[in-house]
C-alpha cells in the first residue's frame, strides 16, 4: 500500500514545514510518487570506491600520500542501514525498492565526491537497522523525528581531529535530516572545521535539512553551499556534482 504523509503523526510532521516555508519545497508533497522511484544503479563504468583503498591522485608524483588526507566524506544512506534478507528477491523495478540495495543515493554522491577531491569515506550506520519495509522505515523515521531521538551508531570516526573539511551527506527524511545524522553531528568537536552538505531527496527538495543541520552545529562552523540531488536524477548527476565542487572554490 502506498502511503506517505498520513495519519495524525504525519500532520504533526507537516507543521514545521508549513511554518518554515523555506527550502525548495513549495507546496509540493514531500516526496515524488512511487512511480518515480527507482532502484539506484551505479552508472556504467562507475563503481563505489572502496574506502580502504588509497586515495586516487592526479597530483604530481610525491604528493599522492598527502592528497585528500584532510577531507572526510561522511554519509548516511538507507541501504547501509537496513538488512535485506534476500537481495535477489528485491524487484529492481518495484517502486518501494528505492534505495534499498547498496549503493544508496547518498553513497553514490559520496563516491563521486571522493573521486573528484580525494578524502576518506565514512558510512554512518546505526546499531539498530531500519526495516527494509518502506512503510515500516517511514514509521520509525517519523517517530524518531517526533521524539527528537538520537539513534545509537555502530560506526565512528576515530580520527576526526585529522579532518578540516567534512562533506556530510544524507537523504531528506520527513523534511529534515535522518535523526542518526544528528547523533553523528553531536558526537564530534567541529571547531575549525568546514562542513559541506550534500542531500538527496524526493519532491520535498532540501526542505529543512540545512536549517536543522546548521542549528545542530556550533555557530562558528563554516557551512558551505549544499547540493541537493533529486533521486530520479541521481543517475545523471555526476557532472552536476563536479560543477558544484568546482564552485565551492575550496583548495583540495
Ligand atoms: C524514511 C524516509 C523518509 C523520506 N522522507 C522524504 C521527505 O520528507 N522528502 C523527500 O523529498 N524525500 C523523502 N524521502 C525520499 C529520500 O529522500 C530519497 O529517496 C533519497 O534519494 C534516498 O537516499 P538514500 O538512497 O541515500 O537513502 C524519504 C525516504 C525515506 C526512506
Amino acid at each position: 500500500m502506498k502511503r506517505w504523509p498520513s495519519l495524525v503523526l504525519s500532520a504533526l510532521l507537516l507543521l514545521p514545514l508549513a511554518a518554515c516555508g523555506g527550502g525548495d519545497t513549495g507546496s509540493a508533497p514531500p516526496v515524488d510518487s512511487e512511480e518515480n522511484i527507482h532502484t539506484p544503479q551505479a552508472p556504467s563504468g562507475t563503481n563505489l570506491p572502496d574506502p580502504s583503498e588509497p586515495v586516487s591522485s592526479q597530483e604530481p608524483a610525491g604528493q599522492e600520500e598527502t592528497e585528500g588526507e584532510h577531507i572526510l566524506i561522511a554519509y548516511f544512506t538507507w541501504a547501509d542501514n537496513t538488512v535485506v534478507e534476500d537481495p535477489s528477491s528485491v524487484d529492481v523495478d518495484a517502486t518501494t525498492s528505492a534505495s534499498l540495495l547498496a549503493p544508496g543515493n547518498a553513497a553514490r554522491l559520496a563516491a563521486w565526491i571522493q573521486e573528484a577531491v580525494g578524502g576518506d569515506l565514512h558510512s554512518i550506520v546505526v546499531e539498530e537497522p531500519y526495516s527494509s519495509d518502506y512503510d515500516e522505515c517511514l514509521d520509525r523515521a517519523a517517530e524518531e523525528k517526533v521524539d527528537n531521538a538520537r539513534p545509537a551508531l555502530a560506526t565512528h570516526v576515530e580520527n576526526m581531529a585529522d579532518y578540516d573539511i567534512v562533506f556530510l551527506g544524507f537523504p531528506n527524511w520527513w523534511y529534515t535530516l535522518p535523526m542518526p545524522v544528528l547523533t553523528f553531528v553531536e558526537e564530534y568537536d567541529w571547531s575549525g572545521k568546514t562542513v559541506v552538505p550534500f542531500v538527496t531527496h524526493g519532491t520535498g527538495g532540501l526542505s529543512s535539512t540545512i536549517r536543522d543541520l546548521t542549528a545542530a552545529l556550533p555557530e562558528d562552523t563554516a557551512i558551505l553551499e549544499p547540493i541537493g540531488v533529486y533521486r530520479p536524477e541521481v543517475d545523471e548527476s555526476q557532472a552536476a556534482v563536479q560543477d558544484w565542487l568546482a564552485g565551492l572554490n575550496l583548495e583540495f
